[in-house]
């Protein structure tokens, strides 16, 4: 299966890319979890990405696409991915068509997940994350313990550098002028479907699955 979740910041991409990879033993390819990657070990990618990730802009397409290219050829994607957070612009949506042609891959459908802004933001300040394990946690709906260690690992709990109000809605202002123009792209390709994000996780996941099996 080869995929492609679509969407604002906080809709909830993700937690449902997560689902989806354990259900079909395929990669959930983030490029925010890989930029932040890079961005702790201190790459040369990390280094240009950190400042344009802390004011919620978009990291230049070639670098992205560079990361993408590198990606898709380690061995785990031979059966299929799940694209989370990728493409953001048109110019990664061409390029993503030129290394779909280049593989052979057969077309990707792309999922949107709607969500309002003001829950999208109210999603955000509020989330915490597992520094070790990734786990997510909501300072309403899951607080995290008072010693902020994760209840799965033990690990550190934290919050995101770009997940506070300013940064979350610039991030909202740059996907629509940046990012909702992609949808086009994949709707002009016939491959374009939508599901409410404001459902529970578990219903979010089984309206997608309703997409995948038809
Ligand atoms: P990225 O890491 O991709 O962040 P994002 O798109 O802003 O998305 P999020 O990870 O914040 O949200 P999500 O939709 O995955 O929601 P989640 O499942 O976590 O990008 C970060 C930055 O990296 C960008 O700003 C940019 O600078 C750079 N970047 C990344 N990719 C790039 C690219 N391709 N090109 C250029 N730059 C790039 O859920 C959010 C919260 O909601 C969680 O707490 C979750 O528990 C909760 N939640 C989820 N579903 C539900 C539900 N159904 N009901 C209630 N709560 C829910």
């Amino acid at each position: 299966m080869y995929l492609i979740l679509f969407g604002a910041p906080g809709v909830g991409k993700g937690t449902q890319a997560k689902l989806i990879s354990a259900k079909y033993d395929i990669p959930q390819i983030s490029t925010g979890d890989m930029l932040r990657a890079a961005v702790k070990d201190q790459t040369d990618l990390g280094k240009k990405a950190v400042k344009i990730m802390s004011r919620g802009e978009l990291v230049p397409d070639d670098l992205i696409l560079d990361l993408i290219r590198e990606r898709f050829s380690q061995p785990d994607c031979d059966h299929g991915f799940i694209l989370d957070g990728f493409p953001r612009t048109l110019a990664q949506a061409e390029g993503l068509d030129e290394l779909v042609a280049e593989m052979n891959l057969p077309e990707l459908r792309c999922i949107e997940i709607q969500v309002p802004d003001e829950k999208v933001i109210e999603r955000l300040v509020n989330r915490r994350l597992c520094d070790n394990c990734g786990a997510d946690y909501n300072m309403i709906t899951n607080p995290p313990p008072a010693d902020m260690k994760c209840t799965i690992c033990g690990g550190n709990i934290y919050q995101r550098k770009d997940d506070n109000e300013e940064t979350i809605s610039n991030r909202l202002e740059v996907y629509t002028r940046q990012t909702a123009p992609v949808k086009e792209h994949y709707q002009k390709k016939g491959q374009f479907f939508s599901v409410d994000g404001q459902m529970p996780v578990e219903k979010v996941q089984e309206a997608i699955q309703a997409i995948l099996n038809n």
